[in-house]
Parts: C-alpha cells; structure tokens; sequence
C-alpha cells in the first residue's frame, strides 16, 4: 500500500517527527518507510491519496472496562469502592445474558473504532461465554488487541462471585481456545483487583500465567481506602504491589498495572525491576476523586507509562481526550509542585501511541517494521476558515476533535470499516 499525506508520528517521547507531502509505503501489515519522492519501485502503483490531511498512528488503549461502556458517565459523585457496588457491580452482573453482552459488545467496538482506538486490553467481565463473544467479535471487527475475563472470588455481591475452581478452570479454557482460533486478539490475565481475589485464587492464576506465559492486567493503589483494605487484607504482606508479586502476578514485561497513584518507593523500584507498565488514567482519576499520579516524576524515575481511558471510571472512550486530560492534570499538578515540570500534549500523545504500543509489539509509529496502524485528520471543509500546520491540527485534534474529524482509520496495514451494524 502507498499513502500520500503529512505524517506526523513520535519515535521518542521528546521528538516528534513531521513530514509533509511525503509517501508512506507499506508492506503486508508493516511500515516500509517514508519518502519525500515516491521510490521509482513503486511508480505506477494506485495512491491512497490524502494530500492536504494530516496522517497520525492511531490510539492504543491499555485499560478499558469493555462492559462498563454502558455507564460511562453515570455516578461520578462517588468514589471508587462505592461506585463500584453502586453502579458497576449491577451492570456487569447483566453480561450473564449472552445476548444482552454481544449487543453491547458490538456498541462497544463500534465506538473504539470510530474513535480511533485500534489497539487495546480489555476487561470483559466474570462471564466465561460473554468474555469470549468479545474476542470473537474484536476478531471479526479488524481491531486488535487483548481481552481477559475477569476473576473475582470474594467481596462481591452473589451474583458476581465466582468459585475459586471454576474461576481458573473458565481462565484456562478462554486461553486455549483463543490461541487455537484467533489470530489477532489475545488472552490477559485479569484478577480484578486484591480485594476482590482471594490468595487461592491470585496464585492459581500465577501459575496460569507461567504455564502458558501469560499476560497481566488489574488494577493498584487508586484509592486510599482500597490501599487500606489491602493492607487490611493481607496484613502480612508489606504492600499493595508485593501482595501481587509474592502470587507471581507481576509477569516481567508482561504486566499492565491501571492508576498507581499512591506508591513508596520500594513499590515503585519492584515495578520498574519487572518492567510493569502503569496505566495512568486521568479522566478516571479526576471522575472517581481518586487522586493525581505524579506522571512526570514517574517517568524521569524510569517507571513505564502510558496513557489510558479506563472506561467507565474515565466517561469517554475517545483516547484524544485521555491525552489532553493527562496534559491538563499534569499542569494541575505542576502548580503545586514546580519542581516536576507538566507533560506537555505531544508528551501525552506519546504515551497514548507509541508508548501504549509498546506493550503490544512494534505499534504505535510509522518507524519502519513497525505495524501500520494510523487515523487520517480530515476537519470538516467548510469550518476550516485558517490555514493551519500539521501540528496544529493534530493540536486540535487532541483537544477537540472527534470521530467527525477522522476520516479513516488503518490497522494492521488495512482498511478498517465501521464493524457492527448494531440494528441487527
Ligand atoms: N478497581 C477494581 N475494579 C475497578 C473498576 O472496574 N474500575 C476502576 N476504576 N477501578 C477498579
Ligand atoms: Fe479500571
């Protein structure tokens, strides 16, 4: 494939690369390279001609609560322990109804897609079939990513409790039979969170995790009151992030870890030894009251970060706004502690794409190798009353923008269509 546009992509946190009027040629599912002549190989070859619009890798969203969709929004004047008996608890007890799940499902996809979310590790709920309808689905939409069904054996209300055998023997049938027939959409582990996993089950799930050399996703330190529950629970284990690592659940490399906002410091140097990426989910954070992650900071400590909605704890799947929510934080922040200087939204953007890709292979730039995933920048004509640079519209974009400023979307070097017709 060739496309002609002007790319705009980061290899680093501090650089971002701009070239305009330039050709991005691929091959299969990767980049081949970009040129500011076309290669005369490729002469007479049919364009995918953008000129003019602004070409950006598309999104990647490491923490997001697929069922949870449905809430976005709702019940943000509480905070996290209540909200979730309240308002979440009760939605994904509903995911037992098949088809109630793959209706919200294909709602769910379709929304990812038209946000410009390509790539992505969700949370699906307790549900065995609901869980893998949404890979399935995922599968058949041409987005790609990870999907775990969620394993929670205490504090829950009944009907979202599982028992400790079948929590693990569900987990392990989801494992084999998604390597055996999907291409693109992996398994995650996914203990809910301490409170809500017993030890018998936390290490059943280590040992999963070794046997099949699983990926790790759940959630640390949101929450004051979580933090204490914790300690409260396991009073023998000195922290919240030992109490996952003495159950082998921080998988080296392998481990997603949502919000981490309240950290010591021997907590922090166990995540950057296991190469734990921190989701920092900042629409959540502020919604839910939980608190600010000092992003900076972690970043110069050399923790892994990334940017993430964390859907319905974040109100919007849209990964644009996650970024300039994180950029917005960041500054709050900064006002009160000068000495760690706010990201600023190319940073955010950063974190958003390359740095989210990276836990998913080469993804996340149009570095060559790398998986062509992009969203193509189009404003609507008529509203474009200034002639404005790349950067300014990927500015906007981030700030503003919405599906309606998006005029196509690739992942895996193809095309991606709008997946679902939901009247169906
Ligand atoms: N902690 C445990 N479960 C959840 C959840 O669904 N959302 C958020 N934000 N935090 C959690
Ligand atoms: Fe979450």
């Amino acid at each position: 494939m060739i496309l002609k546009g002007n790319f705009i992509w980061m290899p680093a946190m501090d650089r971002l690369e701009v070239r305009e009027n330039a050709w991005l040629v691929t091959s299969g599912e990767t980049v081949t390279g970009i040129y500011d002549q076309l290669p005369p190989e490729y002469a007479g070859q049919p364009v995918e001609d953008w000129s003019g619009k602004v070409i950006i890798p598309a999104f990647n969203d490491l923490h997001i609560h697929a069922p949870q969709f449905l809430n976005r929004g709702i019940g943000y004047d509480t905070r996290l322990l209540d909200w979730l008996d309240t308002y979440t608890f009760p939605l994904e007890a509903r995911f037992r109804d098949l088809d109630f799940a793959r209706r919200a499902w294909k709602i769910f996809l379709n929304r990812l897609w038209a946000a410009g979310t390509m790539r992505f590790s969700a949370f699906a709920t307790i549900h065995k079939e609901a869980a893998w309808a949404l890979m399935e689905l995922t599968e058949q939409s041409g987005l790609r990513g990870l999907v775990g069904k969620v394993n929670m054996d205490r504090n829950a209300a009944d009907n979202l409790r599982e028992e400790t055998a079948a929590s693990l023997a569900d987990t392990e049938e989801l494992v084999c039979r998604s390597r055996a027939e999907l291409k693109h959409v992996g398994f995650i582990l996914t203990p809910r969170f301490v409170p809500s996993t017993t030890a018998a089950l936390m290490e059943g799930l280590g040992r999963l995790g070794e046997r099949y050399d699983l990926p790790v996703q759940s959630h640390l330190s949101e929450n004051p009151s979580e933090v204490d529950w914790v300690r409260q629970l396991h009073p023998d284990i000195p922290t919240y992030t030992q109490v996952y690592e003495d159950f082998g659940l921080l998988r080296k490399d392998k481990t997603i870890m949502a919000h981490a906002i309240y950290l010591s410091d021997g907590e922090k140097a166990l995540l950057r030894e296991k190469g734990v990426t921190l989701a920092h989910c900042p629409c959540s954070n502020v919604n839910l009251s939980s608190g600010v992650m000092p992003l900076r900071r972690n970043l110069e400590e050399g923790l892994r970060c990334c940017v993430a909605s964390d859907v319905a704890g974040g109100h919007t799947a849209a990964m644009n706004r996650s970024v300039a929510a994180a950029t917005a934080l960041s500054k709050v922040r900064w006002l009160s502690h000068p000495e760690e200087a706010h990201l600023t939204l190319t940073e955010s953007f950063y974190l958003a794409t390359r740095g989210s890709g990276a836990f998913l292979g080469q993804v996340g730039s149009f570095e060559p190798g790398f998986q062509f995933d992009a969203l193509v920048l189009a404003p609507d004509p008529a509203e474009d009353l200034l002639e404005r640079t790349p950067v300014e519209r990927l500015e906007q974009f981030l700030c503003d923008g919405d599906d309606r400023d998006i005029a196509a979307r690739y992942c895996g070097g193809v095309l991606v269509e709008k997946p679902f017709d939901t009247m169906e």
